[in-house]
């Protein structure tokens, strides 16, 4: 793969290289019961059916209106799906479900601290508790549809519940997850417009009770300095009228919701008929530059597309007790644990704390408890998992038929754990490739179909058709086990449909590079360019490289470099930084911050720990380097811009390659002697 920017690292390059492996196939048992066992979905869902194929998706909701437009493409590249339509996500996660499963589990909550109970809401309670948030949205914060609303929660059912409210009314939630900081919660308030922020006083991680209220006085502030006027912030509380945070209450603009509450108790609110193409929720992700775009999801196309994957790639039968372990504050979250298993009658388990405290066996009692036989989790947390208890799982007496694998390449070794050891040989893996802007599942096994590879996504899913490019925009031939650019061909119902605010970036981030022709209105001159390289074997399963713009993907979360970079700027004796991927054992990948000092300053652990404190300040702990180098210059080109991918090149330990037409070769020698020392 050539590169057109000789100073851009990517994951890609630091990739490892592995070989092919062999086959493990699904159980007879398995595909006796799976959702989806006939192969013929391949043909119904090929370009030739396309797109009038995404109606089977449709057809799982419940619509007040049909479309009479599937897929309408005047405004390309912003894809409309089911024009027309009438729908609401909340009716039918929700309300679809009372006359069969009135009283069965929808969500069980279980709490981080093992003595206290699970919270179990049935799908009768889950209605009653949406429709009295949806009265208080309504009545209370005065929100309509269209509205946005900012939510910053931990893990608890409230979450799910504000989320559907916020469906009920046709209002665009944009959920930041919990583990960011007040400053990254408040820029992404000010970038959804959002008067209205939704916190809770604290929650529990790793044996703490963490004051989490604190975070929304910051984001509040950070608004408005961004121009944007939060007037309400909707406080819950972890422990039901108790405050569990020691922030003061801001009189006039901070509510606790469970004061509120008592005042809509018995409430009901009529789902509102929304247009299939409006705005769901937005959700931010990070980007090649420093603002993180806010993907914009719709509520018909989105829902079809991760109710039909969660059926047939997570083939979750009502009957089943589901459990993701990811947060809700990722799009994991939101299509995987809240709108495509709810919609399909599941019982979705959350979970409020670390797998792993107070011990490693605590995942496994979770599993046995509530008989857990679906479970879904990313590589970095197999890799903890793993490493804090390699044989913690043969100690519990649980059975999963299937498990999920997603976010980041996992390793052979690793998948092989997960399959043998978790999964005692008995579950089919799916190893699940695709990103929030893309809603749902685009390459994995078909679970019944499909023998699982270790380390491969797999084949693209029914309706989704890969091509690979090379820089150059030349297709690599199918099968040809040459890397390049993945891109999809054609759009699809759980695309995200623009950056929130800016179509320009929108445009130019995942189509530019390869459109045939702007003037263009066919699907077929704009595939989408998701930033991944990848490369299809023989058999046309693709394994996915790496990242190959500035992001690096931190233990499955995506990471903007120049995010990280801008705030290493902030501290005052800063004078450059640059940040690259490092490889991790647990997390896959982390960040090495390499900075140099203004004139007049000596290196010291103190400025690397302002540093550090800079960044879990503002992005978050996830973003916490690995090392912060202070290097006396950084190797740079004749034009002055920060070679990074020496840097990462010596972070890695592999071959810098050629570095003598830098302006300042001799520094590299220096630098590497500083990092590989240790
Ligand atoms: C990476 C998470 C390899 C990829 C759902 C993508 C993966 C980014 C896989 C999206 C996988 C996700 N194998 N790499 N199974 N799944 N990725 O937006 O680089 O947080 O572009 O969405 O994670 O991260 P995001």
């Amino acid at each position: 793969m050539t590169q057109k920017d000789s100073t851009a690292v990517t994951e890609a390059q630091i990739a490892v290289h592995w070989q092919e492996e062999d086959y493990f196939h699904p159980s007879t048992k398995f595909i006796a019961q799976a959702n989806m066992s006939d192969a013929g979905i391949y043909e119904r869902f090929s370009l030739d059916n396309f797109p009038e194929c995404y109606k089977e998706y449709a057809d799982l909701l419940t619509w007040y209106q049909y479309w009479h437009t599937t897929l309408d493409t005047s405004d390309a590249p912003c894809w409309k799906w089911f024009v027309g339509g009438k729908i609401n996500a909340a009716y039918n996660c929700v309300d679809r479900h009372l006359d069969q499963y009135k009283n069965k589990a929808a969500l069980i909550y279980v709490p981080e601290p093992e003595e206290e109970p699970h919270e179990v809401l049935t799908y009768q309670e889950l209605y009653i508790r949406v429709n009295e948030m949806a009265a208080l949205l309504r009545d209370f914060a005065g929100l309509k549809a269209g509205d946005r609303v900012t939510i910053h929660m931990p893990m608890t059912p409230e979450l799910p519940i504000t989320m559907l409210a916020c469906a009920r009314l046709g209002v665009i939630h944009s959920v930041v997850f919990g583990g960011f900081s007040g400053r990254a919660c408040g820029e992404r308030a000010a970038d959804s417009g959002s008067r209205v922020l939704i916190t809770m006083d604290a929650y529990y991680r790793n044996g703490n009770l963490l004051n989490h209220k604190t975070k929304a006085d910051i984001a509040v502030q950070v608004a408005a300095e961004e121009g944007q006027t939060v007037d309400k912030v909707l406080v819950w509380q972890r422990y039901r009228g108790k405050y569990s945070s020691d922030t003061p209450m801001v009189e006039g603009q901070d509510h606790f919701v469970n004061d509120l509450l008592k005042n809509y108790r018995g409430h009901r609110v009529e789902p509102v008929q929304m247009p299939a193409e409006a705005p769901l929720f937005l959700m931010y992700t990070s980007g090649t530059t420093g603002r993180p775009k806010g993907c914009q999801h719709s509520i018909g196309g989105y829902l079809a597309y991760v109710t039909g994957t969660s059926k047939y790639v997570q083939d979750i039968h009502p009957e089943d007790v589901y459990w993701c372990m990811a947060d809700i504050g990722w799009i994991t979250g939101h299509s995987y644990i809240v709108y495509g298993p709810l919609a399909l009658a599941a019982t979705s388990v959350m979970f409020e704390g670390v797998p792993t405290f107070p011990d490693a066996g605590r995942a496994w009692r979770i599993a046995e408890q509530l008989d857990v036989n679906i479970f879904h989790t990313a590589p970095t947390t197999v890799r903890m998992l793993r490493k804090a208890g390699p044989d913690e799982p043969g100690k519990y007496n649980y059975h999963f038929k299937h498990m999920t694998t997603v976010g980041e390449p996992i390793e052979p070794e690793v998948w092989r754990w997960y399959y043998e050891v978790v999964g005692r040989g008995e579950a089919a893996i799916v190893d699940t490739w695709w990103q929030t802007e893309t809603g749902g599942f685009l390459c994995s096994t078909m679970p019944a179909l499909h023998p699982m590879k270790p380390g491969s996504a797999g084949p693209a899913v029914p309706g989704i058709h890969p091509i690979i490019y090379d820089e150059d925009g030349s297709e690599i031939p199918p099968g040809s086990g040459v890397a390049g650019n993945i891109c999809i061909q054609n759009p699809w119902p759980g695309a995200f449909q623009t950056i929130w605010g800016d179509r320009d970036r929108y445009v130019n981030t995942y189509y530019a590079k390869y459109c045939k022709d702007r003037n263009s209105k066919d699907w077929r001159d704009w595939p989408y360019f998701p930033g991944d390289a990848a490369v299809q074997a023989p058999d046309g399963y693709y394994r996915i490289l790496g990242r190959v713009d500035d992001v690096i993907n931190v233990a499955g979360h995506r990471l903007g470099t120049k995010e990280l970079e801008s705030a290493c700027l902030v501290v005052d004796e800063v004078a450059e930084a640059a940040v690259v991927p490092v490889a991790d054992e647990l997390k896959g990948r982390v960040p090495d911050i390499y900075i140099s000092l203004k004139p007049g300053f000596v290196p010291s652990k103190e400025i690397e720990e302002r540093v550090i404190n800079e960044i879990s300040n503002t992005i978050g702990p996830i973003a916490k380097p690995k090392h912060v180098y202070i290097v006396p210059d950084m190797p740079k080109t004749r034009s002055g811009k920060i070679m990074r991918r020496v840097l990462a090149a010596l972070s890695n330990k592999s071959d810098v390659g050629d570095v003598t037409t830098l302006a300042n070769p001799e520094i590299v020698e220096e630098v590497r002697k500083m990092v590989q020392s240790g």
